[in-house]
C-alpha cells in the first residue's frame, strides 16, 4: 500500500528501488550497508515480518529516503536502517517514515521497538527520541569501521496497538 504526502510518496521497497537506495546509503551513512544486505532484507520469507519503505520525490520519483524494519520475534520490531537525503533533512521526513512504520506495526496488537544508534549520531538520536524511544543501555564497540570502534546506545519503546 502506498501513502501519498503531497507531492511525495511513501511506498514499500522493491528490488527496483535498491540501486538508488544503495547509492544514497553510500553518500550518507557512517557505516554503510552494501547491496547484498539490502537485498537480503527483501527475501520472500521475511515479507510478512518486514516494514521496508521508500520515500519518492517528484517529478521523477527519485529515491530521497528509506526505512528498513523487521520483526525479529513476535511483535518485537527492530529499526535496521533509515536515511534521508541531506537536502531534505530537518523537514520531518525521517519522523514521518518512522511513525508510519511504527503505527503499522501496532495495527492489531502492542509492538515493541528496539534499535541501536551510534553515540555520536545526534540527529538520529533526536529523531528516535521524538518518536518515543528511550535509551535502555550501551553496547561497547558495537560499530566497527576502518577508523576503529564506536559505542552504540540501545533504544526501546512500546507502541500501543488498537486492541481493546
Ligand atoms: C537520522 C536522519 C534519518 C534524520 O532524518 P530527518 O528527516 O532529518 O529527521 P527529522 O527532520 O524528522 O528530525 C531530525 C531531528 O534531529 C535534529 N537534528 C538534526 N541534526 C542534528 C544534530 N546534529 N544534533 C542534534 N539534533 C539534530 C533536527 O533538528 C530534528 O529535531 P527537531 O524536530 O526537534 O528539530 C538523517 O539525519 C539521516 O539520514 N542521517 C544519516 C543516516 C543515519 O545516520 N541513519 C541512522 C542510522 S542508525
Amino acid at each position: 500500500m502506498a501513502t501519498r504526502i503531497i507531492p511525495y510518496w511513501i511506498v514499500p521497497v522493491t528490488l527496483v528501488h535498491l540501486p538508488e537506495i544503495v547509492a544514497l546509503e553510500q553518500r550518507i551513512a557512517a557505516y554503510p550497508w552494501q547491496y547484498a544486505l539490502f537485498q537480503d532484507e527483501l527475501r520472500a520469507e521475511w515479507r510478512q515480518r518486514s516494514l521496508h519503505r521508500v520515500l519518492l520525490a517528484p517529478p521523477d520519483d527519485r529515491v530521497v529516503g528509506f526505512v528498513f524494519c523487521r520483526a525479529l520475534v513476535d511483535n518485537e520490531w527492530s529499526l535496521l536502517n533509515i536515511g534521508i537525503v541531506s537536502e531534505l533533512r530537518g523537514c520531518g521526513w525521517g519522523e514521518r517514515l518512522l511513525r508510519l512504520v511504527m503505527r503499522h506495526s501496532a495495527k492489531c496488537e502492542d509492538a515493541t521497538w528496539l534499535l541501536e544508534v551510534a553515540v555520536t549520531n545526534r540527529a538520529a538520536r533526536r529523531l528516535y527520541e521524538k518518536c518515543g524511544l528511550s535509551v535502555i543501555g550501551v553496547r561497547r564497540g558495537y560499530y566497527v569501521s576502518a577508523a576503529g570502534h564506536e559505542d552504540a546506545l540501545v533504544m526501546q519503546c512500546l507502541v500501543r496497538g488498537n486492541n481493546p
